[in-house]
């Protein structure tokens, strides 16, 4: 199957060498070309430039992009979209007055999703799952990572991943796999956390490091549920099995989580509503993406990441979902690069380069995602009719999205 697309008001992220990650003052840069085409042959970008050097080709299907913006699709690193039912109760509670902790506190939040996935069978988690993913993608994300976590048992996360797994198979996304087992201490372990950090170490990571279940490891390092203590004991054991970690630090307190995730090599540090100047100091000269999830932040009323601090420290940044039911019940990428623009204070291109090569690079992906480059996976949005880019982040709320296109097909 091959496609042209022409006419392209602008194509946007186009980049001519494979760049894997942007920093700092860089990020302020979206290369693009105006009055452009595209060609995709299979599930690949094989061709690009202005109309002017288009000459006869033949392709199956051309697509008139007149008056609309081609750019390439969200990459989403962050995401929790393997869970059963919801959490609209407590999402009330919290308006009528209890904290996002308080609703913890009382055997809410985290554990009542891990007894509701618990009880619903692995097909029926499947299919609720699958119009999550669907529904993302129909929004222009064409990469997501997705973690388990509302398990909490061997036979739990072990039913998690493996709905992750058929997802995978069977849906034209390209996913990435993170173990979370570390989300939150079960019940049963209420009064012997460690135990339950054994278990983690000892039986779960071995187990689905065997069976090749996930990529990545993460842990909900924060006061209340893992300590740094806890959080190095599993980063170890998952590296020890070839696992990449991936942290969830920062979240409510900064206590010198993002220092240790990045000792250890972390791919990503996802949160960061609390940054101590250390944090960003260490995140300087290291491999780690930090990574803001503004969605989390706007749900729960809590701070949002300091994304100027961190970029204008030159570092990178990233921008994903976080998409789960107790934080963020929404997996709307849009929303999300809206949102960096108007409370982050990222610029439209900060964003869009943080909402896809970036956010390919917390992913692992960036070789193969996130920028319009010869090579590349043909995943793409194309837009409706747009005055400029920065109308993507200005009209919040809108949906700006004509068509999306993942793996070379056109799926909306
Ligand atoms: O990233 N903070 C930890 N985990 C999720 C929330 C999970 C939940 O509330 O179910 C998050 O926000
Ligand atoms: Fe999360």
């Amino acid at each position: 199957m091959s496609i042209l697309i022409k006419n392209i008001k602008e194509l946007l992220q186009v980049r001519e060498t494979n760049v894997k990650i942007v920093k700092g003052e860089d990020m302020k840069i979206l290369p693009t070309i105006k009055n452009a085409y595209l060609m995709i042959e299979h599930d690949t970008i094989v061709e690009y430039g202005p109309m002017s050097d288009l000459i006869d080709y033949e392709a199956e299907e051309v697509i008139d992009a007149k008056g609309k913006m081609v750019l390439p699709a969200w990459c989403d690193s962050h995401t929790h979209i393997v869970y059963a039912g919801d959490r609209s109760q407590e999402f009330v509670d919290r308006i009528n007055g209890l904290s996002y902790e308080e609703i913890a506190e009382r055997g809410g939040g985290i554990l009542n999703s891990v007894e509701v996935l618990q009880n619903t069978s692995e097909e029926d988690i499947y299919e609720q799952s699958l119009k999550r993913l669907n529904s993302m993608m129909q929004l222009g994300t064409g990469a997501v990572e997705i973690k388990s976590g509302y398990g909490l048992t061997v036979e739990a996360e072990l039913k998690m991943l493996r709905v992750i797994k058929r997802l995978k198979k069977e849906s034209l996304a390209t996913i990435k796999t993170t173990l979370l087992a570390a989300h939150a201490v079960p019940k049963e372990f209420k009064d012997n956390k460690k135990g339950f950090v054994d278990l983690v170490v000892s039986k779960m990571i071995p187990e689905v490091a065997q069976a090749k279940l996930a990529e990545y490891i993460d842990v909900f390092c924060e006061k209340g549920y893992f300590d740094l203590e806890d959080t190095e004991r599993i980063m170890e054991a998952g590296k020890s099995f070839g696992l990449i970690p991936k942290i969830h630090v920062n979240q409510f307190n900064a206590f010198g989580g993002v220092a240790l995730a990045v000792k250890h090599k972390a791919l990503s540090v996802d949160h960061l509503e609390e940054m101590s100047d250390d944090d960003i100091e260490v995140l300087k000269d290291s491999i780690t993406m930090p990574v803001a999830l503004p969605s989390c932040s706007y749900f729960l009323s809590i701070p949002y990441t300091p994304a100027r601090r961190i970029i204008d420290a030159g570092l990178p940044l990233a921008l994903a979902t976080d998409y789960n039911p107790g934080s963020t019940p929404s997996g709307n990428m849009n929303f999300v690069v809206s949102t960096a623009c108007i409370k982050l204070r990222m610029t439209p291109e900060e964003a869009i380069n943080a909402a896809t090569i970036n956010g390919a690079y917390a992913m692992g992906i960036s070789n193969q995602y996130g920028s319009i480059c010869r090579g590349k996976k043909a995943n793409l949005i194309i837009t409706k009719n747009i005055e400029s880019y920065n109308n993507l982040p200005y009209a919040f709320g809108d949906n700006l999205i004509d068509t999306v296109i993942i793996k070379g097909k056109v799926i909306s």
